[in-house]
């Protein structure tokens, strides 16, 4: 039996974890014993607790309750918590997800006090240095042991970057490993997606046609403090809803619920809450956010996650980022990166409403977790 803490902060990771505690619960009881530590990074109850019930997520053995800070500070209180947290217990190993703060500190914490690192979304680059995500995945990836990439072109990366040949050896004699699991997010998105129409019912209550309308979704830092990118953004959004006639549904982060009023103009910030054509809502469920996907014509987000499950759920997609690290599907003419450029923004939804487009399987077959939970049991 080996014992793993699972490392879990910003809600994508609530998300992800829940396709590895639900494959342990199936397959792996016998061999894997899983403890859960919350960092505490999201904490409203539309931002964490509501994915613990809904995806049947064990609740958490450890919870920091770091909450929101700067970066350096909320990150110092992390690794002090989660160092004490090895210092009382023994574990075999640490699974940490994507590239989020409480990525980077599981990572530092774990590697100071020689526990081997299982990272989850490894491989990741968008070749932004400015991206707080960029440094935490690079960090997570030179400090791991096992490096679980989900696609094709997050394996070239890390061979670009020499990992494969690699000549760092671990405290306990390993080699760094490089593993091409699939992505989870594409397990959690089949799974649940054949429940998630019996518990809401978020379609009607919204009074949308399915097929009629545009989800979008705002929460990347350099979208929403930088006034003159939300500013482009928000207007895209009102001129497109209102001149094609469609409802855009924007369930909103806290961040960009917070910074709206102060870095949007008075008139864009006016006609955003009062436009018929825009319902601004809080941040929804994960079966809720299914079935916005499923049912929405197109997708518009700086979203890494609803990028790709608006592939998943074969729609097409407006990027709202300089650039996207999930570059098959824009490759495959299912998204188009528009940035926070007004102009480009309404000519990628012009093109994507009229191009046909294909949604290859280019992300795993469904069952990652079970790969990665292979892989970590053989890790010696
Ligand atoms: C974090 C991740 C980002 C990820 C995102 C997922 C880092 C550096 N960034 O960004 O990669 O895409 O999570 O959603 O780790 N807030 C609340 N309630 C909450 C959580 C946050 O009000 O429950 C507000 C606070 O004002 C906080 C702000 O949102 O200051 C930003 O939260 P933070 O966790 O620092 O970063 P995210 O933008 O959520
Ligand atoms: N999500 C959700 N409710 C929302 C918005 C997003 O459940 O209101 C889910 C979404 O389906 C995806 C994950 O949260 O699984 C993505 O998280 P987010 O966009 O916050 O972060 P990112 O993926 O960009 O790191």
């Amino acid at each position: 039996m080996i014992k793993l803490l699972t490392v879990i902060g910003a809600r994508p990771q609530i998300i992800k974890a829940a396709a590895i505690s639900r494959e342990i619960a199936l397959n792996f009881s016998d061999e894997v014993r899983e403890k859960i530590l919350h960092t505490g990074q999201h904490y409203d109850n539309n931002m964490s607790a509501v994915f613990f019930s809904e995806l049947g997520i064990p609740a958490p053995d450890y919870n920091l309750g770091v909450g929101s800070g700067s970066h350096g500070v909320q990150t110092a209180k992390m690794i002090e918590g989660i160092e004490k947290v090895f210092q009382d217990e023994h574990f075999d190993g640490i699974v940490l997800y994507g590239d989020t703060n409480s990525t980077l500190a599981g990572a530092v914490a774990a590697s100071k006090l020689h526990v081997p690192i299982f990272h989850i979304e490894a491989g990741l680059r968008s070749f932004n240095m400015a991206m707080p995500e960029e440094v935490n995945r690079i960090v997570c990836d030179q400090l791991s042991s096992i490096l679980f990439a989900p696609t094709q072109t997050a394996c070239q990366n890390l061979k670009a970057e020499g990992f494969d040949a690699s000549k760092a050896t671990f405290a306990d004699g390993s080699k760094r490993k490089v593993v091409n699991s699939g992505d989870v997010m594409y397990d959690n998105s089949l799974y649940f997606s054949q429940i998630s129409a019996q518990h809401t019912s978020i379609i009607a209550d919204l009074d949308l046609i399915p097929g009629n309308f545009i989800l979008s979704t705002i929460h990347r830092n350099n979208n929403t403090d930088e006034p003159e990118r939300l500013e482009a953004i928000v207007r895209a959004l009102l001129d497109i809803a209102e001149e094609a006639q469609k409802t855009v549904v924007l369930p909103l982060h806290p961040r960009t619920s917070k910074l709206l009023p102060q870095n949007l103009s008075s008139e864009t910030y006016h006609r955003l809450m009062h436009s018929p054509w825009i319902k601004v809502i809080p941040p929804v469920s994960f079966f809720e956010i299914i079935e916005l996907e499923k049912n929405a014509m197109l997708v518009m987000t700086d979203s890494g996650g609803v990028q790709k499950e608006a592939f998943f759920f074969a729609k097409p997609c407006v990027i709202l980022r300089p650039e996207t690290e999930w570059v098959e599907i824009v490759e495959n003419n299912a998204g188009v990166i528009a940035d926070a450029d007004y102009d480009r923004i309404r000519a990628a939804y012009n093109e994507l409403s009229s191009r046909k487009v294909t949604f290859p399987p280019l992300f795993g077959d469904g069952h990652a977790a079970r790969k990665i939970l292979e892989n970590i049991i053989g890790y010696k």
